[in-house]
């Protein structure tokens, strides 16, 4: 049984709590909010659960093998550090850090004592991501072109970082998984409508290797309530909805084929394009709550001494890209290149491998 206690009980932390309190390897012991009123809603909520207000007695006590940080971004350094020197794997929400050199230094000290760190990138757990993630590898949708990126919504509105940082890291999890690789420069426009100087809005276009774009519009200030990727392949085109909880994927056997014309002597127009518009398969995806899966996957790890998937390694390269991309923003849209010490695959590996 692995005892887990809490840190942060606002809009996601009690529903960390409840996912690990639903596994029957874990229990939850401690939850910890600077606010007491948070705890008195969990008092209520789950009765019979230990409260404080100190992070540092959720930390240091000597039941938990592990700490769950769901604070803002600008905390997760300092919890993470000291749940990790005090000998406790930890589970810390998206993003992983404000900085790089702070992702490099909390990967390399849970390495040092053996512990599991795994961040908050909970769409790596989602099965219609999954399948798409299947649909890429088994080169059935053929090389990328791009991929779309829609993550909006009216509210909730955040005060400690932009649209892009609480929403489009989502996104460059996702991106980053089904590509295999980081990307390699960004352009990006944002702006502020509502609260002085965090950007409501975010459009950001990233480049990955082998031309793919990957686009992302993310907002907080918008009436639909939008959760959905497009991936348009030379052979076909993917959509994934998660509003959709039923069928969340759909193949479009759609591309555009170029057809040699044989007495065509004029080079101009020597090559037709023609629009293939066949059908639309509903794959079967599989069912389960992506953060249960993420709970129980770092339960899984923590007992097997495994790497998480959702690794501090992904975790960090998202952190760049994120930097990359206010920088872009700061700089009115210029191209910034997004520094990747990992290697990136050559691109005919991203469609058929
Ligand atoms: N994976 C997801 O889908 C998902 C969804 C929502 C939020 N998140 C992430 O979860 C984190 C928290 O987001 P939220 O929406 O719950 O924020 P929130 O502002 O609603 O809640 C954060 C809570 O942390 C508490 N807190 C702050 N510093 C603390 C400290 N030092 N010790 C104890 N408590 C402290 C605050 O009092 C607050 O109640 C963020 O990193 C966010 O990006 C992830």
């Amino acid at each position: 049984m692995i005892t887990i206690n809490c840190i942060g009980a606002g809009r996601w932390g009690p529903n960390l709590a409840r996912s690990f309190s639903n596994l029957p390897d874990a229990r939850v012991h401690i939850i910890c909010d600077l606010r007491e009123q948070r705890l008195e809603v969990i008092r209520k909520r789950i009765p019979g659960i230990e409260t404080t207000t100190d992070a540092n007695r959720a930390i240091d006590d000597p039941q938990a093998d592990a700490v769950v940080v769901a604070t803002p971004v600008q905390s997760h350094y300092a919890l993470t550090k000291r749940a990790l020197q005090a000998g406790k794997h930890v589970l810390v929400e998206k993003p992983l850090c404000s900085s790089v050199e702070q992702c490099e230094e909390l990967s390399a000290l849970a390495d040092d004592r053996g512990l599991i760190l795994a961040v908050g990138h909970v769409f790596l757990f989602n099965n219609g991501i999954r399948k798409v993630y299947e649909l890429i590898q088994s080169g059935t949708i053929g090389c990328i072109n791009y991929i779309h990126a829609t993550r909006t919504n009216l509210g909730p509105i955040r005060d400690d970082v932009n649209a892009v940082w609480d929403l489009g890291a989502h996104d460059l999890s996702i991106f980053d998984y089904w590509l295999g690789c980081p990307p390699v420069a960004v352009t990006a426009r944002g702006e502020c409508y509502l609260n002085q100087p965090i950007d409501d809005v975010v459009v950001a276009s990233y480049t990955y290797p082998g031309k793919v774009l990957g686009c992302v519009h993310t907002s907080w200030l918008n009436p639909r309530k939008v959760r959905e990727i497009t991936v348009v392949g030379e052979r076909k085109m993917v959509v994934w909805n998660d509003m959709d909880l039923i069928e969340p994927v759909r193949v479009y056997d759609k591309s555009v084929d170029f057809a040699r014309e044989q007495d065509y002597t004029d080079s101009f127009g020597a090559t037709r394009m023609s629009i293939r518009d066949g059908d639309v398969l509903i794959p079967k995806v599989p069912g389960g709550e992506p953060l249960q899966l993420e709970c129980q996957h770092f339960i899984e790890c923590i007992l097997h001494g495994t790497k998480p998937i959702n690794n501090t390694a992904a975790a960090t390269q998202v952190v760049r890209s994120l930097l990359a991309t206010d920088e872009s923003m700061r700089r009115c849209g210029v191209e910034v290149p997004i520094e990747n010490p990992v290697r990136a695959p050559e691109p005919e590996l991203v469609a058929t491998a």
